[in-house]
């Protein structure tokens, strides 16, 4: 079975296909088996990002049970070796009438994939889908760009991805559910704390929840005068989470990166020694010890 890596973030458009079509490269050029998939529950575009107007296959056939196999829906691109695609739906997954039954089945055939790695371009936002696709994952990357309102947003992010993954333990009905649903919270300590005094056998579930989350950060389209948006943000993230963040790598604004979306390539191969790529290798050998 293949280790999945999600790739998500609080704000759109702030650099998650991009990043993700040149790791999922990348990790196929240190020798792994690579699938890439765009489950943007906002718009998919992961396709066009290589050139490929006219998939043969989305995942609009595997939910609609045209195809019986998110496997068949995995297709080459652009002749890269090991390096499979599967495009996103037309339709968005959050208006896709995504069942219950249907987000099992498609989570079920996304875990069996047969690919060393796994890359899941998630997309923006907090939608309840858009968590749990960023939460069944083995490592968890969230991008933001130094942009203060992509820095609030991805603070937003982690914490209801963090609730998210403590409710998802518990029962649809369990009282811990009703009780972390609506509250404000300001740290994880006092979603423990409220999850305790909802029945205090809950903590030890709700612990074992939060060990396994340790997104890591990727800060995207940085300048020389963005530096003091991000240790604001990693410091916002330490007091929530309790721990440091794990930061994988920075990536400079750089025309190589929007000049490779208008070419349809990603920019480690249409430019590999430009600092966007080289920022993006460093990143990948950061992953790659992980793995
Ligand atoms: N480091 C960078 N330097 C310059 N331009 C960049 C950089 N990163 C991203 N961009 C530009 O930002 C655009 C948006 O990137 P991308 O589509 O990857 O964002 P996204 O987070 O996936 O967006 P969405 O939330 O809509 O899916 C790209 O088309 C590219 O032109
Ligand atoms: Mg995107």
């Amino acid at each position: 079975m293949g280790k999945i890596l999600s790739i998500a973030s609080g704000k759109g458009g702030v650099g998650k296909s991009v990043i993700s079509s040149n790791l999922a490269l990348l990790l196929t050029k240190r020798g792994k088996r690579v699938i890439l998939t765009d489950f943007d529950t906002g718009g998919a575009n992961q396709h066009v990002l290589f050139g490929l107007f006219h998939p043969t296959a989305t995942m609009t056939d595997f939910l609609s049970h045209r195809l019986k196999t998110l496997e068949e829906v995995a297709q080459p691109v652009n002749g890269y070796h090991n390096l499979r695609l599967i495009p996103g739906t037309g339709d968005t997954l959050r208006t896709a009438n995504l069942q219950h039954a249907r987000k099992k089945r498609l989570i079920r055939h996304l875990k069996a994939l047969d690919a060393d790695v796994i890359v899941v371009d998630v997309g923006a936002g907090t939608h309840y889908h858009t968590l749990d696709f960023f939460l069944l994952a083995d490592h968890h990357l969230a991008v933001a760009t130094p942009d203060p309102t992509s820095v609030l947003d991805l603070y937003r992010f982690i914490k209801l991805a963090a609730i998210r993954k403590v409710l998802t333990s518990f029962a649809a009905r369990d009282p811990v559910a009703n009780a972390l649903l609506d509250r404000e919270f300001q740290s994880m300590s006092e979603v423990l704390e409220a999850v305790g005094e909802t029945k205090e056998d809950g903590l030890p579930t709700a612990e074992r929840a939060l060990k396994d989350f340790q997104p890591s950060l990727i800060l995207n389209r940085m300048t020389n005068g963005s530096r003091i948006n991000t240790l604001q943000l990693q410091s916002l993230l330490k007091q929530y989470v309790g721990t440091d963040l794990t930061l994988l790598g920075n990536i400079p604004e750089h025309e190589s990166i929007s000049r490779s979306v208008q070419k349809y390539l990603p920019v480690v191969d249409l430019d590999p020694t430009s600092p966007a790529s080289i920022a993006l290798e460093h990143i990948t050998d950061n992953i790659a010890t992980r793995l």
